[in-house]
């Protein structure tokens, strides 16, 4: 869990190769009255298998991730999302074959709704 205004996020071990068999959560939040802006910066994993997502708001896996990507994304890079909300929730998942360089990201407030 990230609380603050703030910060950087990559896969396991980048940039060198991510660790297969991998779930991880995380989640989000900016004070009240902001909204995120969160960049990616790089991707690359194995299409169809391994795979990141991310929603907007506290929880994962409810309504439509505003990204939600596998595979090598290097011509769609940097992806710039913005929430709604003063939070967003980020669910990386890796299955047992192939393993890339993964992601990287970075994230800030922006006041918004004051
Ligand atoms: C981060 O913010 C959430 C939501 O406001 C809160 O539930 C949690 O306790 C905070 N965690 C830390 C470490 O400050
Ligand atoms: C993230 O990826 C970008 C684009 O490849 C690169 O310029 C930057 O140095 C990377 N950041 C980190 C923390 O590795
Ligand atoms: C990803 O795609 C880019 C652009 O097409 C290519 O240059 C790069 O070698 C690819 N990376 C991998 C790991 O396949
Ligand atoms: C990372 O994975 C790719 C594709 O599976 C492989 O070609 C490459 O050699 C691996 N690199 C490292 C440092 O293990």
């Amino acid at each position: 869990m990230f609380n603050g205004t703030s910060g950087s996020l990559t896969s396991p071990n980048y940039p060198s190769n991510y660790t297969s068999g991998d779930t991880q959560y995380y989640k989000f939040f900016a004070p009240k009255n902001h909204r995120l802006i969160i960049t990616v910066w790089d991707f690359v994993t194995e299409v169809g298998y391994d795979w990141l997502q991310i929603y907007d708001g506290e929880f994962a896996n409810t309504g439509t991730p505003l990204l939600d990507w596998s595979g090598n994304k290097s011509t769609l890079v940097p992806k710039i999302l913005t929430t709604t909300t003063n939070a967003a929730s980020l669910v990386w998942y890796t299955d047992f074959v192939k393993t890339y360089r993964g992601y990287n990201l970075t994230w800030v407030a922006e006041n918004y709704f004051g």
